[in-house]
């Protein structure tokens, strides 16, 4: 796409991926992060050092084919997940984490930012101010804005902050997202139900587009034609 950037996301196979019966899944010990999955294999410190250098030579085939960089998984339950979560606030190894990932002067950082549902919405007093500290670049963000909120995460609590606000569900059940964040307009809520079904479109490619998008779109048309 001209102008875009092109990143490959590496990540380790998990349950989910393989089936829980056919795989043996490795962990930094034989407890699952899932009470529903079966143990996981304990690694070695060779196997840990085994895997740090296949994201090498997987990063160096990724860029061998062409992508313009490579992002780590280390999130949902993947391997870095494992090594790095503690329930509750775990905020102090990640501010480790992402000084050192700031040492190493990577592109960016992407972080889900935490939804504390409370009875007046979203906690707002702690947000990820700790990241913004530790990393110096940009931070990309995600975690079901509308645009009122994507606005006010770029716009107001950083300022002077690279902020990128990631968009996934909606785009399924608004397939005119960006025109819809640009004129203020209402989403269309997405079927959570849907986003992991396989083998079918539904709620992929069968949601509407605004009334307003069309009306641009039949304008555009009028003014070509
Ligand atoms: C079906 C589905 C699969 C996804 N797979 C991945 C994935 O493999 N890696 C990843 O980093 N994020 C994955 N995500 C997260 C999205 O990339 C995106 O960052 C996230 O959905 C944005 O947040 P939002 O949906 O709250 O707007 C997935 C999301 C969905 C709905």
């Amino acid at each position: 796409m001209r102008a875009s950037y092109i990143f490959a996301q590496l990540c380790v196979l998990k349950h989910e991926m393989l089936g829980k019966e056919v795989a043996i899944i490795r962990g930094p010990s034989t407890i699952s992060l899932d009470t529903d999955l079966p143990a996981t294999k304990a690694m070695t410190i060779e196997e840990i050092k085994d895997t740090v250098q296949d994201f090498v030579r997987a990063a160096k085939n990724a860029a061998e084919a062409g992508f313009d960089g490579v992002e780590l998984l280390g999130a949902t339950g993947d391997l870095i997940d494992a090594f790095t979560q503690l329930k509750g606030n775990a905020a102090l190894q990640f501010t480790d984490a992402i000084k050192r990932a700031d040492d190493l002067k990577i592109a960016y950082i992407h972080l889900t930012e935490p939804r504390i549902a409370e009875s007046n919405g979203i906690r707002e007093n702690e947000w990820l101010d700790f990241a913004c500290t530790a990393f110096r670049g940009p931070i990309l963000v995600q975690s079901g804005y509308d645009s009122k909120l994507a606005r006010k995460r770029v716009d107001e609590r950083h300022p002077d902050k690279d902020i990128v606000v990631m968009f996934g569900r909606y785009f399924t059940s608004n397939p005119d997202l960006v025109f819809r964040i640009q004129h203020d307009l209402e989403f269309t809520p997405y079927s959570q139900q849907d986003l992991f079904a396989t083998k079918s479109f539904k709620g992929y490619t069968d949601y509407a587009f605004s009334k307003e998008y069309l009306g641009s779109l039949n304008m555009l048309t009028q003014l070509l034609c």
